[in-house]
């Protein structure tokens, strides 16, 4: 399977998002917008008026990534707003399968993210449910912080439980991924590579998507 670049919108210049949309617009496979509330994440970002009004500026496939309490209150919003993929915190929903139904009968694909020190054993019932899994590789709610190394090998095994199975979920990595970091993620099992300062945080944007893919080219069939 193709790997997908996924960058993340946090860390892009908020004052010119229109700007920002369009250095992404070719290079990129998706867009990913961090949702926070202040509350399951002790920062706040966008809310689904900021989604829409990029929805506007954008063609790329929008990957809203939900790091907010009770995320089901505000399905809805989201689908409304354009997302055509939604993941919810495994930590912040108390209704899992419920939430992902929602996201799946509004036509979105439906995402289960877990926090760094969430194991994979927490997915035993869920993997049926969704489409792919979003696993951090940082504490959400910031973008720049340090790749955690010791999570790739719970990666691994969530690929091998996919496998087993026979299911058709992606694996997508969101944290500290870079040039550096994207092979141990792929070599993994990985499939959707989340770059928020990798990407938003240098210069010449496509030559920032494009070192990321070089660096995993030919590491998947
Ligand atoms: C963090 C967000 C990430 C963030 C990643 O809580 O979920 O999507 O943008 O940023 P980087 O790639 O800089 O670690
Ligand atoms: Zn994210």
């Amino acid at each position: 399977m193709n790997v997908k670049i996924a960058p993340s919108l946090l860390s892009a210049d908020f004052s010119m998002l229109a700007d920002e949309l369009r250095a992404v617009e070719s290079g990129a496979d998706l867009l990913h917008l961090d949702v926070m509330d202040g509350h399951f994440v002790p920062n706040i970002t966008i809310g689904p008026m900021i989604v829409k009004a990029c929805r506007a500026h954008s063609r790329l496939r929008f990957d809203c990534h939900l790091m907010i309490s009770n995320p089901q209150q505000y399905i809805a919003a989201f689908l409304e707003a354009g997302a055509n993929m939604i993941s919810v915190h495994f930590e912040a929903e108390a209704h899992l399968q419920r939430a992902l139904q929602l996201i799946r009968d509004g036509g979105a694909l439906a995402g289960v993210a877990i926090n760094p020190a969430t194991p994979a054993e927490s997915l035993t019932t869920a993997l049926e449910f969704c489409d792919y899994v979003l696993v951090m590789t940082v504490n959400p709610g910031f973008g720049g912080q340090t790749f955690l190394e010791p999570v790739v090998p719970k990666i691994r095994q969530i690929s091998r439980m996919i496998t087993d199975r026979g299911l058709a979920v992606e694996i997508e990595v969101d944290g500290g991924v870079d040039a550096r970091t994207a092979p141990l993620v792929v070599g993994a099992g990985a499939t959707i590579l989340v770059a928020g300062s990798a990407v938003f945080g240098k210069n010449d944007r496509s030559a920032a998507m494009q070192s990321i893919r070089s660096a995993v080219t030919g590491l998947r069939a």
